[in-house]
């Protein structure tokens, strides 16, 4: 046989394997897709997308995964708990980075650590991250301290102020939440109260203009270079660049304390050079692995910023959600005033508190009816993949569908009722995920 005969009967073979024994299907999608845009119209609107999250969770729920179609991106929606535990838990090293479209590169950046690609440096700053927010260190009794200062001032709030007109509750509870991951970044010191407000308003001009269906430059950018501008973009860059304007000098100061700290332990600065001593926190971590060269000034700053920014709409509407279900559930609502007026009076709970099982039940069973993030933070692909024979390109976006993989009636009884006693009893779990990127502070707030 000559040699062009054997390499052709080898192509032949090779291709006949593959058409037989790797036939990938393609993904399920919902219908009403539009040509070229998808489907925008079904997911551009929160609250539209939300409910159309349970209606395609529940057209798609024998196939684990469906796809949506955005302009030219494909989004992969895991609908089963199986698919999640499947890819981002076994397969956690595919599917740990996460796409940086042009609205959140335009806000964020791939130095903080939610968009640091999988890896060693992923790594190290979810550590650091870890030594202040993880579950030990938060219950220390320095830690808990500033977040039980912070509680109770959200309580003085409320009392004193929500009779008054113009109250507004998602303000407070947005306020405290940002008030306390500030005390546990910078050893207990409270927010300059004029900064809050700036605060609040740039993060949330940012997650206003977030989401994956965001507008038309971000979906299609080669349309910029025909000067076409994107509101969208313009106003995620300018919440950037004000909330570092609002953030980072606090940071600075913490770097220039520890560097001068250095200089005078070396002799090469008088102590007189030194205003205060930089205390033991998260920013002095920071700080020091900064002038370790561990890590840049921009992942720096990012380690203050992205924590904040992290803290203010998860936390707050969290509470906020939690109140609203105990205000339409009279029983509950009784039941959690009896309780904790009988441990704790009219202070708020402490870290001390206990039996106070039942209140961190009404937290869950809240998160589990109508989580913050129905889909969780977009994930992205680094290599292909194939899953249950449907092929998953690399760069694909992934999602998953909490909203309706936690009102499963296989999962929880009577799963569209708010009973938070379903987490006293044994083997409940909320968890969908224990891969390499959840949420820093999940083991937190699981205490
Ligand atoms: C009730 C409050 C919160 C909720 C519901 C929440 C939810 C989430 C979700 C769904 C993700 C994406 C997880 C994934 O892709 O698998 C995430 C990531 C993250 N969260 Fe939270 N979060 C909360 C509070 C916080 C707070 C207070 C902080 C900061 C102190 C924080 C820091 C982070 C960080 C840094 C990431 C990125 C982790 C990484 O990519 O490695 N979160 N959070």
């Amino acid at each position: 046989m000559s040699w062009s005969l054997l390499v052709l009967f080898i192509l032949t073979f090779t291709f006949l394997f593959r058409s037989f024994f790797c036939r990938t299907k393609s993904l399920p999608s919902p219908p009403g897709a539009l040509p070229y845009l998808g489907h925008i119209r079904q997911v551009s609107n929160p609250a539209v997308f939300r409910s159309n999250l349970l209606r395609w969770g529940t057209l798609f729920s024998t196939s684990h995964i469906f796809q949506l179609k955005i302009g030219p991106r494909r989004i992969v929606i895991l609908n089963s708990e199986e698919a999640i535990a499947e890819l981002y838990n076994r397969r956690g090293a595919t599917y740990s980075s996460r796409p940086l479209d042009a609205v959140t590169s335009a806000f964020f950046s791939e130095k903080s650590t939610a968009f640091t690609p999988y890896g060693k440096m992923h790594r190290y700053a979810r550590a650091l991250i870890g030594e202040t927010f993880g579950p030990a260190p938060s219950t220390s009794a320095l830690v808990s301290s500033y977040i039980e200062r912070e509680a109770l001032s959200l309580v003085r709030t409320i009392k004193d102020t929500s009779h008054l007109p113009g109250f507004d509750l998602g303000e407070a509870l947005g306020r405290a939440s940002i008030s306390t991951i500030w005390a546990m970044i910078f050893a207990g010191e409270r927010i300059p109260e004029e900064k809050v407000p700036s605060i609040c308003t740039a993060l949330r001009g940012f997650s206003k203009v977030a989401g994956i269906g965001s507008r038309i430059v971000s979906l299609f950018p080669f349309l910029s270079y025909f000067g076409i501008q994107d509101r969208d973009i313009e106003a995620a860059k300018k919440a950037r660049e004000r909330l570092i304007a609002l953030i980072a000098p606090r940071y600075l100061l913490a770097l220039d304390r520890v560097r001068k700290e250095r200089s005078i332990e070396k002799g090469e600065l008088q102590a007189a050079e030194l205003d205060k001593v930089e205390p033991e926190s998260h920013a002095r971590r920071v700080a020091e692995a900064q002038l370790a060269g561990k890590i840049d000034q921009e992942r720096a700053i990012w380690l203050i910023v992205g924590l904040l920014s992290a803290s203010i709409d998860t936390t707050g509407s969290t509470l906020h959600f939690t109140l609203s279900f105990i205000a339409d559930s009279p029983q509950v609502q009784q039941k959690a005033y009896k309780l904790l007026s009988s441990v704790c009076g009219s202070a708020p709970p402490s870290f001390k508190s206990t039996g106070l099982e039942y209140i961190k039940a009404v937290v869950k069973e809240s998160t589990r009816m109508w989580p913050v993030s129905p889909t969780g933070m977009p994930r992205m692909t680094d290599k292909d993949d194939v899953y249950q024979g449907y092929f998953i390109p690399k760069g694909t976006t992934v999602l998953m569908n909490i909203r309706y993989i936690q009102l499963l009636e296989e999962r929880y009884d009577e799963a569209k009722d708010f009973k938070p006693e379903r987490w006293l009893r044994e083997g409940e779990s909320l968890n969908l995920m224990d891969g390499v990127k959840p949420c820093t502070s999940f083991p937190l707030f699981s205490l």
